[in-house]
C-alpha cells in the first residue's frame, strides 16, 4: 500500500491550487452575496481541463483518473464550493454517465462540448414530491414510436439556470415501476422545455438551483441513455460516481475552513499569548485536523476503488456521510475560534459554514447514505 501521490497528482493540485487562489478567491464574498454565476470563472475551469477531469481526450477530456479530480475538488471547495458543485455536476453526473453509457454519436454530439467546457450540463432527478425516494417519478416520458414525449417538472436542479444539456429521468411505463423509468438527453433549446423559479439558498449562493418544467417536448429515441428502462439504475450509478465529488467538496470546505482557523489561532493574540496556544483552540485545531485527513483517506480510497474498477458503492456512500459531517463540524468550530470575526463575511468561514449544510443533503441526505451503507453490510 502506497500514500503517495505521483507527481502528476501533485502538479494537477498544485494547478488547482493556484486557479482557485488567483481566480476564484477574488470576488468569491460578492457572489455568494449577490447569488452571481461564476461565468468567467466556469469557462477558466472549462480552458484547464477542470470540466471534464476523467473523460478520455478523444472526447474532450482531461484523461485523468478520480485521484486527479479528489485533489481538485478539495482545493476549488476551499476557496469556492459554488464552483466545485457546478464542476462536481459536470464531472461526475454528467460526463461520467455520458461516457460510460452514451452512444458513440450521443458522445459526438454531446460529450464532447460538456467535457471541454464548452457547455455545462445538469443532472435531473429530483421532483417536487421525489427527492429521497426517488423511484416515485412523476416526470412521465411516453414512447411515441420515433420520440418520447416528455412532460412533468423537476426540482432542485444544480445548474438549472446555465446548462445546454439536461439529463432527465422520466417514467414510460408505470406499471414497471422503477424499471419503467429511462434517462433522456434533453437540449435546452428544445419545444416546451422552461427554466422555471431560481431558488434563494442558504449556501453555494453562486451556483444556480431552479426548478425545470416540460410541457410535450419531443426527445428524439436516440437521445435515451442505456437500453430501454435503465434510466433509473442509470441515476444509481452516476450518483454512486459522485458521491466522491461531494465527499471531495466536504472535504475541501472543512480543510479551508480549517487553514483560515489556524492562521488565525496563530495570529491572534488574547491574554497574552497566541489564541492557538490556549488549550480550548488547540485541541480545536487537533480534532479538525485529525477529522479531515480521515475524510481525505475516505475521498481518496474510494476514488482509488473506482479507478481500478472494483465496486465503489459503500465506499463513496462513507466518506461522504463522513466528510459531509466533518465538514460541518469543522466549520462551526472555525467560526468559533475566530469569535465575533468569524460570523462576519469578510472572515469566509461563514460562508464555508453555510456551504457545508448542502453537503449533508444533496446527491443523497446523509440518511440516504446510511440506507446504502447498511443495505451493503447486510448483502456482504
Ligand atoms: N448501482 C446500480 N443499481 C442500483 C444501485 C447502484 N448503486 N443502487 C440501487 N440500484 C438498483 C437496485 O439493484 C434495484 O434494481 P432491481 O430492482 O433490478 O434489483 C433498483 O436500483 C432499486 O433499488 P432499491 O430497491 O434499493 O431502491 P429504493 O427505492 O429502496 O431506493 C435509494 C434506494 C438508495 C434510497 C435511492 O432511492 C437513492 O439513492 N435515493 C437518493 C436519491 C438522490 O441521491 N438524489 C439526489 C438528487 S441529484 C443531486 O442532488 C444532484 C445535484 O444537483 C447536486
Amino acid at each position: 500500500m502506497k500514500f503517495q501521490l505521483t507527481e502528476e497528482h501533485l502538479m494537477i493540485q498544485q494547478a488547482a491550487r493556484d486557479f482557485a487562489q488567483n481566480d476564484l478567491l477574488p470576488g468569491v464574498i460578492e457572489r455568494d452575496d449577490k447569488q452571481q454565476f461564476p461565468k468567467e470563472q466556469v469557462k477558466k475551469m472549462g480552458e484547464l481541463g477542470f470540466l471534464g477531469m476523467m473523460v478520455s481526450p478523444e472526447y474532450g477530456g482531461s484523461g485523468l483518473d478520480t485521484i486527479s479530480y479528489v485533489l481538485a475538488m478539495e482545493e476549488i471547495s476551499k476557496i469556492d464550493a459554488s464552483c466545485s458543485v457546478i464542476m462536481s455536476v459536470n464531472n461526475s453526473l454528467v460526463c461520467w454517465g455520458l461516457e460510460k453509457y452514451g452512444t458513440e454519436e450521443q458522445k459526438q454530439k454531446y460529450l464532447k462540448p460538456l467535457a471541454s467546457g464548452e457547455v455545462i450540463g445538469a443532472f435531473c432527478l429530483s421532483e417536487p414530491e421525489a427527492g429521497s425516494d426517488a423511484t416515485s417519478q412523476k416526470t412521465t416520458a411516453i414512447d411515441k414510436g420515433d420520440h418520447y414525449l416528455l412532460n412533468g417538472t423537476k426540482n432542485w436542479i444544480t445548474n438549472g439556470g446555465s446548462a445546454s444539456v439536461y439529463l432527465v429521468m422520466a417514467q414510460t411505463d408505470v406499471e414497471k415501476g422503477h424499471h419503467g423509468i429511462n434517462c433522456l438527453i434533453v437540449e435546452r433549446e428544445m419545444e416546451g422545455f422552461t427554466v422555471g423559479k431560481k431558488e434563494d439558498k442558504l449556501g453555494i449562493r453562486g451556483s444556480d438551483t431552479h426548478s425545470l418544467m416540460f410541457q410535450d417536448v419531443k426527445v428524439p429515441k436516440e437521445n435515451r441513455l442505456g437500453e430501454e428502462g435503465f434510466g433509473f439504475k442509470f441515476a444509481m450509478k452516476v450518483l454512486s460516481g459522485g458521491r466522491i465529488g461531494i465527499a471531495s467538496q466536504a472535504l475541501g470546505i472543512a480543510s479551508g475552513a480549517y487553514e483560515l482557523a489556524l492562521k488565525y489561532a496563530k495570529e491572534r493574540k488574547t491574554f497574552g499569548k497566541e489564541i492557538g496556544h490556549h488549550q480550548g483552540i488547540g485541541f480545536k485545531l487537533a480534532d479538525m485536523a485529525t477529522e479531515i485527513e480521515a475524510a481525505r483517506l475516505m475521498c481518496l480510497q474510494a476514488a482509488w476503488l473506482k479507478d481500478q474498477g472494483k465496486n465503489f458503492d459503500k465506499a463513496s456512500a462513507q466518506a461522504k456521510l463522513f466528510a459531509s459531517s466533518v465538514a460541518m463540524r469543522t466549520t462551526v468550530e472555525a467560526v468559533q475560534v475566530h469569535g465575533g470575526y468569524g460570523y462576519v463575511k469578510e472572515y469566509h468561514v461563514e460562508r464555508l459554514m453555510r456551504d457545508a449544510k448542502i453537503t449533508q443533503i444533496y446527491e443523497g441526505t446523509s440518511e440516504i447514505q446510511k440506507i446504502v451503507i447498511s443495505r451493503a453490510l447486510l448483502r456482504d
